[in-house]
Order: C-alpha cells, then structure tokens, then sequence
C-alpha cells in the first residue's frame, strides 16, 4: 500500500510506545513505524503481551498494528524511508562527571541524532519528543547539518505530557499539543507539517506553536509546577501532623479558589516517576548554567522537600513502632511510583524500602504489576530480607505493619479484617496514600497513621 506520509519513532517506550499507537490509529493513511534497538520490547509490542501496562493501550494498538503501524529493529533502514523522525530515546540524569545527578544523560539522544544524519539521504523533519535541556534541538540541529550536503534537517520539538496510567485519554484528548519550531517559513513548514498529524483528532485552538526553545522550556516548566503543588502539600502535610489540622480538608478548601484549583493536591509519600525530579534537576542545572543560583535554589527545594517527605514517613513508622523494626516484617502494599502503571522509575516506595532494609526490617513486597520491576531495582540489597509476593493477603500474614505505597483501587477493596487476623499484633497500618478509612480499620483492630491527618492509636 502506498502512503501519504511515512513517520517514523526511535525509541519504543513509555512515551514512543503508546503516542504512536495513537497516531497510527488516527492516521490511517500516514506509515507509523516505532524502532528501537532493544529487540525483546520491539518483539513484545507485537504479542498480547505489551512492554508497558498501560489501560486500553492494547486495544489502540490493534487498531493499527500491521496495517499502519509497524515495529522495527532496523533502525537504519527506517530512518531512511521515514519523512518525520519522532526521537523518543532515553535521556535519564547524569550518574557521572560533569553534572551528575542533575543534568541529562544525552549518550543515547546523540548517539541516534548521528545515526539520522548517516542513514539520511533525503530531507526530514526531525521532532524532540524526549524531555532534554533547553537548547537541545539547537544541538541536534547542529550535529544533523554539520556535513550535510544534500540533505536539511528541520528540527522541532514536541514535548509530551502524557501521564502514565492515563497515557491513552491524554492523547486522544489533550488539554494541548505543543509544537517549537525555528522562526523560519522552512520551519514554519515543517511545523505544519506535524499540526497536520495531530489535526487529525486534536481541535485546531489546542494545537499551539510557539519556538524551539519556549516549547522545550514549557515542558520543565509544567512539570516544575505541577511537582511543586505536591511538595507544597506535603509540607503542609508535616505541619498538620503536628497541630491537629486534616491536610485533605486544608487541600480541599484552598482548591475551592479557583486561582488554585483542586487537582494535584493529594499529600502522599511523595511523587515519584520518570519526569519530575528529572525536569526540575534539568532547570535547576540550567539556571546554574546560566548564573542564576538563587532561582536554581527555588526549585532545587521542591525535590529536596520530596525527599524530606519520604524520609519522614520512614521515620515516623519506626518511632511508632517502638524505635526498633530490626527482624520485624513490614508489608510494602504497591510498588509502582502509581496507580494503573507498572513502571518503578523514582517511586517513592523503593526509596522506603531501602531505608526500611537498612534498619534490617524483613520487606515483602507486594503490587499487581510492579514485581519483576521490583526484583530488579532491589536486586542489589540482601536478598534474604525481601520477599516478592503477589498476593497482598500473603504478603500481610506474619506482618507486624502494612504500608500503603500505591493507590491501586484494589487495596481499597481488601478484606482489612482478614488482613488483621493473620497479621503480628500490635497490628499496624501506615497508609501513604490516603486512601484507607481511618476509623473502619482502627475498629477493626489496627494502630492506623495516615499522611497530614489524625492518625489513630491502639497504644
Ligand atoms: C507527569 C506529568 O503529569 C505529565 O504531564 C508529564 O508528561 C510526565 O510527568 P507522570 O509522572 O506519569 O506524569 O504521573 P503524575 O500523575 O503526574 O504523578 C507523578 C507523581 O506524583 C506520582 O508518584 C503520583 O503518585 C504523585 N502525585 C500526583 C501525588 O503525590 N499527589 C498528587 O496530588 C498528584
Ligand atoms: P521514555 O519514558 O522516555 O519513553 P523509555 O526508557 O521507556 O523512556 O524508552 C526509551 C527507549 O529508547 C528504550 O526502549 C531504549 O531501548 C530506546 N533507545 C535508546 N537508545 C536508542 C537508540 N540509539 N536507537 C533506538 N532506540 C534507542
């Protein structure tokens, strides 16, 4: 079949995955391909049994797969049919040298921007999809027409906002699509050239345009913001600990002012996920770079108030349970960073977990679609103090404390009762999500401490 438009996406993942899926189904004239060098996850994006869990996910891919949407390991081959390059890699914080622990990573972004340009012998439009530094696309222009002859790169960015869990509704009804280009009537092309991708679905007000460097910058900025609403509530969560005050009433009356709003209020252990302490390290690193250390300091607290958030519910399940939880096992209700996802980048329950093994608890893990994740992000801790378990009714028998560490519905559906009955006594519950009724499992039986709320002791 011959196609009117041929895109083509690097890197198969959490974003890659899933927003080309859409693409496909809407476009059914335009070629989808999604390459990626991992040739496990290009194989499993072709089985029931997708790399990612994601709801209705499955669904949107049979629409497409094989008709218009195909998976690839020849990257090369791909790159030099495709008209528009989605890249879509892989660009985690620096672990190493300048940098490191703030910066992007950008080995694998580089690394396939020089493939682009020695596999292409026509011209392309090549679209940032990867959260990067401001400034990249700049680079990545740079790299594509250094020695480029014959062929011109345009070079876009088109950040995404997707939220895993709810990936699919995201993109099909998108508050906003965001599409940087160069000031240029080149780039303004090249630019309408991807609207017309997303016009397919996506009413035209919510297609906006702006330049390369406000969209890449938007990006960090909406995650910035949206991740310190979350460090600011949980801050607010320590205080009402202390005073008496209910942290949910104190989120629900401000989010009644309509300057504020009432979403992404929900005090917790904390925010996890692949994006928000990346981005704000990114700008924090950026404002460094740029000499301005006091704005740096501004955002560098929002994940350092995370990490306090996280700390402090640790802190507060051993005070509780008698200062010692040496040999005692201590149940992890959810691994993934949240609800409808299993992905474990930065959650919070992993940086519990290893706290919780320091002080030589025995930890049983237990979540519906996070344990292989899980095995392998603990892999480096005494084994012989873990436990993976699927069955959270397992997980809890012998257990002197559950933990909620995920807001899957399911835990809010479990029988507490037979959870106590099989459980050490004093039997305590330290809910990190709440999302638990403190007085219906205080009857039961439990010592229950939830986040910013009154908690309620047996003891
Ligand atoms: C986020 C952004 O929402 C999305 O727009 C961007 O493209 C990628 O980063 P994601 O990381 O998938 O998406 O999940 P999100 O729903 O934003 O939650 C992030 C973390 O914050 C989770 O650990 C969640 O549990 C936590 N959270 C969220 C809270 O603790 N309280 C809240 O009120 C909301
Ligand atoms: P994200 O959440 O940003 O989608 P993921 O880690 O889920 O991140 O996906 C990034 C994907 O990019 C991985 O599947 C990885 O194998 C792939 N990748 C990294 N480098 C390359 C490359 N040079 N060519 C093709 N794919 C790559």
């Amino acid at each position: 079949m011959e196609f009117a438009k041929k895109v083509l996406c690097i890197g198969a993942g959490y974003v890659g995955g899933p927003t080309m899926a859409v693409i496909a189904s809407k476009c059914p004239e335009v070629k989808v391909v999604v390459a990626d060098i991992n040739a496990k996850r290009i194989a499993d994006w072709q089985t029931d049994n997708l790399p990612i869990y994601e709801p209705g996910l499955e669904a949107v891919v049979k629409t497409a797969i094989g008709r218009n949407l195909f998976f690839t390991t020849d990257v090369s081959s791909a790159i030099a049919e495709a008209d528009i390059i989605f890249v879509s890699v892989n660009t985690p914080t620096k672990t190493f040298g300048i940098g490191a622990g703030k910066a992007s990573d950008l080995q694998y972004w580089e690394k396939t921007a020089r493939q682009i340009r020695e596999c292409s012998h026509s011209d392309k439009i090549v679209v940032e999809k990867s959260t990067l530094p401001v400034r990249t696309a700049e680079a990545m222009e740079r790299i594509l027409n250094a020695n480029a002859e014959h062929v011109h790169f345009d070079v876009l960015s088109n950040p995404e906002f997707l939220a895993e869990g709810t990936a699919i509704q995201d993109l099909l009804n998108p508050d906003r699509v965001l599409i940087g280009g160069p000031e240029t009537a080149r780039g303004r092309a090249a630019v309408e050239d991807v609207v017309s991708l997303y016009a397919h679905w996506v009413p035209r007000e919510r297609i906006l345009t702006t330049n390369v460097w406000s969209s890449e910058l938007s990006k960090l900025t909406a995650n910035a913001f949206l991740a310190q609403r979350i460090s600011s509530i949980n801050s607010i969560a320590a205080l009402c600990e202390e005073t008496g005050a209910n942290v949910e009433e104190v989120a629900h009356a401000i989010g009644m002012d309509k300057r504020i709003g009432p979403k992404f209020l929900h005090a917790s252990i904390g925010f996890g996920g692949s994006c928000f302490q990346k981005d704000i390290l990114n700008l924090v690193y950026l404002c460094e770079h740029f000499g301005l250390p006091d704005v740096a300091a501004y955002w560098e607290q929002v994940v350092s108030m995370n990490a306090h958030q996280r700390t402090r519910f640790v802190s507060n399940m051993i005070a509780k349970m008698f200062n010692t939880i040496v040999g005692k096992r201590i149940a992890l209700f959810g691994f993934a960073f949240k609800a409808d996802t299993g992905d474990t980048r930065e959650t919070p329950a992993l940086y519990v977990a290893r706290e919780l093994i320091e002080e030589r608890a025995h930890v049983v893990v237990t979540d519906p679609k996070a344990l292989d994740n899980a095995r392998r992000d603990l892999a480096d801790l005494p084994q012989d103090l873990i436990t993976y378990e699927p069955d959270p009714y397992k997980a809890a028998e012998g257990a002197h404390a559950v933990a909620i560490m995920t807001e899957w519905k399911l835990y809010k559906e479990l029988d507490y009762s037979r959870i106590y009955a099989s459980m050490e006594k004093p039997a305590f519950l330290f809910d990190g999500r709440n999302i638990l009724d403190v007085d219906a499992l205080y009857d039961i039986g439990f010592s229950v401490y939830p986040i910013g709320r009154p908690g309620k002791s047996r003891l």
